[in-house]
């Protein structure tokens, strides 16, 4: 049984008039322990990035500013599943085996939240690989 994909939807703790703060901790609105974060931002508007999907690591991405439109497909069928990104106290979950592509606002700082170290035999890169396996 796979996990399913989903948004997240954060606290805003604050107001308009003093600002707002949100909050990610793992196992409570993160569904696993955090061991790696990073950040992507200024890619242009043309480009596609992701095009893979992961062997183990769980993924939540967030738009913390601009735009960010994420495509996913499962490993049980060929269905697309669009989530948009922009809101700065919203996220999505991105299980294991979903192959996932993201394009951005050229403005869009995109935050993601990983269950995992880095390392690059966890990467299916290969769509027919994914298709065979899922
Ligand atoms: P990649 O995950 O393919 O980027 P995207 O999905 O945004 O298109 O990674 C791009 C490059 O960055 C690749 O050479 C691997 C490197 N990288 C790291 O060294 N550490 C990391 O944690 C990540 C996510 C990528």
């Amino acid at each position: 049984q796979t996990n399913k994909p989903y948004l997240i939807e954060f606290p805003s703790i604050g107001a308009s008039e003093i600002g707002y703060i949100s909050v990610s901790e793992a196992q409570k609105n993160i569904p696993f322990d955090i061991e790696r974060v990073y950040w992507t931002y200024y890619t242009p508007e043309s480009i596609v990035r992701g095009r893979h999907a992961h062997h183990r690591t769980e993924q939540v991405l967030v738009s913390v500013m601009g735009r960010i439109i994420v495509n996913l497909e499962g490993p049980d069928s060929s269905e697309i599943i669009t989530f948009v990104l922009d809101r700065p106290n919203v996220g999505v979950y991105i299980p294991a085996h979903y192959w996932h592509t993201m394009q951005y606002s050229h403005i869009a700082v995109q935050l993601v939240l990983a269950s995992a170290h880095y390392d690059e035999s966890d990467y299916i890169r290969d769509y027919q690989e994914f298709k065979s396996i899922s």
